[in-house]
């Protein structure tokens, strides 16, 4: 199928067009990050309201790079696509709403069937887009070879985002477990409110990478907890980490000494914890498949992790990660998860839900 995707569920305007699930005919997204930036953090409100800007010339863009409709207002009929995604949630419900309800006018206006999408579900789908890559047994820099077979299931996906963690056995597409997840804040989160702490830019993900990528050891600071770890369980807990952070930078008056140790702390901290329980997810229910997804798995150091702790134990996994770009919000994988676990509705029956969890759509 050729599908139109949509997504809006945050700070991301984004309409992708991708062939049969995996090849990707145009990829559009426009963000209105550096707007929050200067907030410090996303006013939903705000967000809304560059979405509604964004949402027409996305779309337009999107087709037109595909070649499919130079004009979506114009009078041209109806783009030579067979159907329309959107995520529906969870997220922002203003920013949902824009995109639901272009998908839901569209969809009317050119007769075509309209596939609703679990953003969390969908994340894990950038696996599927080409080229995905085949890491631990290839090179650990992002030139690793592209692997363009789809990944076999049963798979465990280790879902990681902003407002999410979630640990998922996928048996096969629409068939889906959650065994296990956060108690409190999600990773994406932790990375965002300590880097806060820390004085770093938003999105904090990204600055405590590249802060934690400067540090080189010079200096020793308090080792940061690394909850539930040992536990017999698939749970997380994150929010305590912010509680050690403001403690421990309260002690030195010149934050900038500390930022990039601090950073670099909090990174391993994050992501020890997400590989230890990941890989004994894989053990315990012996899959030959390993995703991660969502937009912390654009870390340099969660991706090298698992990569040198599969190397370096008897497991034979197959580990798949997407490339950054394609694990940040984006519509590729809104197509691509329509592919796969199409579920067409009219579009009197589609409706944003902003609350959707991982499982509800199963
Ligand atoms: O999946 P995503 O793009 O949006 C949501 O669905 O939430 O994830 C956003 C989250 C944010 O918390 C952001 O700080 C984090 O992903 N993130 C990263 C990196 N890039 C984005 N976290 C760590 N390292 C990164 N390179
Ligand atoms: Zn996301």
């Amino acid at each position: 199928m050729i599908i139109l995707g949509i997504e809006t569920s945050c700070d991301e305007t984004a309409a992708s067009v991708v062939a049969d699930g995996r090849k990707i005919l145009s990829h559009v997204i426009a963000t209105s990050q550096d707007m929050h930036a200067k907030t410090g953090g996303i006013i939903p409100e705000n967000a809304a309201r560059e979405q509604v800007k964004s949402i027409i010339p996305v779309i337009q863009e999107a087709l037109s790079t595909a070649g499919l409709a130079p004009n979506i207002l114009g009078s041209i009929p109806s783009p030579d696509i067979d159907a329309i995604a959107v995520t529906v949630g969870p997220g922002l419900i203003g920013s949902l709403l824009v995109g639901v309800e272009t998908a839901k006018t569209l969809a009317a206006l050119w007769d075509k069937p309209l596939i609703p999408v679990n953003h969390l579900v969908a994340h894990i789908y950038a696996n599927w887009l080409e080229p995905v890559i085949l890491s631990y047994a290839k090179d650990l820099d992002s030139s690793a070879t592209p692997q363009n077979d789809i990944p076999v299931l049963p798979a465990i996906a280790l879902v990681v985002s902003g407002g999410h963690t979630d640990l998922v056995l996928l048996k096969s597409h629409g068939d889906m477990k959650k065994i296990g997840g956060t108690r409190d804040d999600a990773a994406g989160e932790a990375f965002d409110k300590t880097a806060r702490l820390l004085d770093l830019p938003y999105p904090g993900g990204p600055s405590i990478g590249i802060a934690a990528a400067r540090f080189k050891g010079e200096k020793q600071i308090a080792k940061l907890p690394r909850s539930l770890i040992a536990e017999d369980n698939y749970d997380f807990s994150f929010s305590g980490l912010k509680t050690h952070i403001a403690r421990e930078a309260a002690k030195y008056r010149d934050l900038t000494e500390v930022q990039d140790a601090f950073a670099w702390e909090v990174q391993e901290a994050i992501t020890d914890v997400l590989v230890a329980k990941a890989l004994k997810a894989v053990k315990e229910f012996n899959t030959p498949t390993l995703l991660l997804a969502g937009g912390v798995a654009a870390n340099s150091r969660l991706r090298e992790k698992f990569q040198l702790e599969i190397r370096n134990s008897p497991l034979e996994i197959d580990f798949r990660v997407a490339p950054p770009w394609l694990c940040t919000d984006n519509a590729s994988y809104i197509a691509a998860c329509a592919e796969f676990n199409s579920k067409a509705l009219s579009w009197q029956e589609v409706a944003a839900n902003p609350s959707l969890t991982i499982i509800d759509s199963q």
